[in-house]
């Protein structure tokens, strides 16, 4: 597909430019411009949300979404790694999008995976996914997967923003194919499907008659189980963490954790190329270790460092920060700390690649 381009169409304000630039984060529509390439030597970094919030807010009163160009309509600001960069990493994709009340960030769809994972969410603010409105409640978690068309609306009266997390760089840049990308005819999809729908079809309770599996459509048939959409709501997931924290040993390199499971397998990874865990971390530093897999993280709640090398990531909440590949690493929460730990790992192990150690000494 075409795109007129958008820097032609698109200008940020000079204050707007200046706090991107400043802070090593970039509009959506500029690094989609520039995919295609590969990080040479991604560094540890991190995000500050203080820095992220200033950006969000500038962009948002300087671009309304309507005014973006098909096939650039979102407003997201990307964490790039190093200022020439054009994601966090080489593989996962994250940047932090906001939809202003009464807005419609229109509906699309794309060979690449994602997912909505919820800062400051409303029951109003909804992802419009495979025909059904999820609500994006506060720490939610929702799937995209690839192919489904998808929408964001917001009928609250606050300003909504989210993580949005993309296999797009894996795809794009180190596999260095081609997205494949189509706007829907309608700004919002047809909800075809009452609240809940998807759930009745892959949550605790399953249809006990013929599974409805072909509801799931994809042009690129995988050899794994396609991953469905649905909602992680954050009060169950805290409350299994909670009871892994009471029962159970924790894990020495990332603490108490709960993957996302698939939900039509019932294991890791949530996505072929993607897996997320929510990390407990209550007993002191974990024990450094590094292995060939990206780590991203975003800090749910909770003040800490990360220890990368000789690089300390002093993170607080909402913070987002990338452990690179090789890597040894750390973490060092102040008291209690909860993360959503994102890794390409599955990519690794799918062809038997994955490598991780203790440093010796
Ligand atoms: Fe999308
Ligand atoms: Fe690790």
């Amino acid at each position: 597909m075409a795109h007129e381009k958008p820097e032609e169409l698109l200008r940020l304000s000079d204050d707007t430019q200046g706090i991107l630039d400043e802070h090593d984060l970039r509009p959506l529509w500029e690094v989609q411009e520039d995919f295609g390439t590969v990080i040479d030597d991604p560094e540890p970094g991190i995000w500050k949300w203080a820095d992220i919030e200033r950006a969000i807010d500038a962009i948002e009163a300087d671009v309304p979404i309507a005014e973006l160009p098909p096939g650039f309509q979102r407003r997201v600001a990307v964490p790039v790694n190093t200022s020439l960069g054009n994601a966090i990493s080489n593989t996962i994709y994250v940047g932090v999008q906001t939809v202003s009340p009464g807005e419609t960030a229109p509906a699309h769809r794309h060979s690449a995976n994602a997912l909505r994972f919820t800062i400051d969410g409303h029951e109003e603010m909804k992802t419009v996914v495979a025909g059904e409105e999820f609500p994006m409640r506060d720490n939610d978690l929702v799937t995209t997967p690839q192919w489904e068309w998808h929408d964001h609306v917001n009928d609250s009266d606050e300003t909504a923003a989210w993580l949005d997390v993309l296999d797009l760089p894996l795809f794009l840049d180190s596999f260095n194919k081609q997205q494949v990308f189509e706007n829907h005819e309608l700004e919002r999809q047809p909800v075809t499907k009452t609240q809940g729908y998807w759930d009745s079809q892959y949550g605790r309770g399953r249809p006990a008659d013929e599974r409805s599996n072909g509801e799931i459509p994809g042009p690129f048939e995988g050899i794994r189980e396609a991953t469905p959409p649905y909602r992680f709501g954050w009060n169950e997931m805290t409350e299994s963490l909670r009871q892994r924290a009471a029962n159970d040993e924790p894990d020495p390199h990332d603490g108490y954790s709960l993957a996302y499971a698939n939900p039509a397998t019932g294991k890791e990874p949530l996505f072929p190329t993607m897996s997320f865990r929510a990390q407990l971390l209550n007993e002191g530093p974990t024990d450094p270790h590094f292995h060939n897999a990206t780590e991203v993280y975003f800090v749910i709640e909770g003040e800490g460092v990360t220890h990368v090398d000789d690089k300390a990531l002093e993170w607080g909440k909402w913070d987002i920060f990338v452990v690179p590949p090789d890597g040894t690493h750390h973490h060092d929460p102040d008291g209690e700390a909860i993360l959503l730990g994102m890794t390409d790992r599955p990519v690794l192990e799918a062809f038997n690649f994955y490598a991780e150690a203790e440093p010796s000494s």
